[in-house]
């Protein structure tokens, strides 16, 4: 009994506690209902009679000791801020939360990449225009509904600054800057005074695409877009140009694709007529060209454009437009 005591007290005098973790082993071997202290309670009942006084006494003072010893070093670790955690420099670091780029983001890279591989480059115009690059210079007559308030947002300090109804605007300034050929995409944000639903946003994207030199002909833009389509929908992907209006192209079409669900068969989401409107297009309009100050006798040129949500909604199926503005991290997660 004497030598086990004695080992403790050598033990609890050269101990070194600088963790929790080795607190709590401390505690564990020395304090617990099994620890060492309390099997010399056991052993003490062993003990003779007329012995007694003196080994209880030892034995308490040893408790006391080691007692007083975790308490102390419990207060020193927590006043020191180590109580909970120890820097271990060999754990790795804790991976930084990487968001996710936006499916409007996604999309419009996909076809800026697409357009790239045909050699067009990319040009960004004011989302802030004036009446001339967003309307007069694109051959709109003076009496077009699009110049009305109800559907395009004028900035009334002056009214000839307005919020761009469409990339096109675009257009007008690379005719400006440069002379063909000129072969160039416009990605940008565009904005209509339109009621918000399911399918419209009054804010939103567009790609346009332009291609000026001598002899481009229709077939060249339809041979573009075929490309373009199967490149973004598949090579499955079929292509239907349908005659339409713009007052910048001459002639003009719209585009569909077959549909990206049922291949053409007919679904709700084609509303069973197998296509799905996706851009539209034209020749660019000699009148343009002519304001613009390129020879419509010597060049002519092809025009195109589409919307980015449309596209995303589709590619995605995303059956509002509003969740692509609404940045709900729930949503945008899905395209991490
Ligand atoms: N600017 C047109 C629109 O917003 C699309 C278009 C672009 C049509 C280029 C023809 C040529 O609807």
């Amino acid at each position: 009994m004497k030598d086990l005591i004695a080992h403790i007290s050598k033990q609890l005098a050269e101990i070194d506690i600088v963790t929790s973790g080795q607190l709590e082993d401390f505690k564990l071997t020395y304090l617990s209902k099994k620890g060492k202290i309390s099997l010399l309670f056991t052993e003490f009942k062993n003990v003779p009679n007329d012995q007694k006084k003196l080994y209880g006494e030892e034995i308490n003072k040893l408790k006391q000791q080691a007692t007083q010893l975790y308490e102390d070093k419990k207060a020193s670790l927590k006043k020191a801020g180590l109580s909970k955690k120890v820097v271990d420099y060999t754990m790795s670091a804790s991976p930084l939360k990487i968001g996710s780029r936006h499916p409007v983001s996604l999309i419009r890279r996909e076809i800026v990449d697409i357009f790239a591989r045909l050699g067009f480059t990319v040009m960004e115009g004011p989302e802030i225009e004036d009446d001339w690059h967003v309307f007069t210079g694109l051959n709109f007559p003076k009496e077009h509904p699009a110049r009305d308030m109800q559907d395009t947002f004028f900035i009334h300090v002056n009214p000839d600054h307005l919020l761009r109804t469409h990339t096109s605007s675009v257009q007008v300034r690379a005719m400006e800057q440069e002379r063909p050929p000129i072969r160039k995409i416009f990605p940008g944000r565009v904005f209509r005074n339109e009621a918000i639903s399911a399918r419209s946003h009054c804010i939103f994207h567009q790609v346009e695409g332009l291609y000026i030199d001598t002899n481009v002909s229709f077939a060249d833009l339809k041979q573009t877009l075929l490309y373009f389509s199967k490149e973004l929908f598949g090579s499955d992907t079929q292509i239907r140009l349908r005659p339409s209006f713009f007052p910048f192209t001459e002639p003009s079409a719209e585009m569909d694709i077959s549909c990206t669900i049922c291949g053409g068969k007919g679904c709700n989401v084609c509303k069973y007529t197998g296509f799905l409107e996706i851009l539209g297009c034209g020749m660019v309009d000699p009148a343009v060209l002519e304001s613009a100050g390129i020879d419509s006798k010597i060049y002519t040129g092809f025009a195109f454009g589409m919307g980015i949500e449309r596209i995303a909604m589709l590619k995605y199926q995303i059956k509002d437009i509003r969740y692509l503005f609404e940045n709900d991290i729930r949503f945008l997660n899905q395209f991490s």
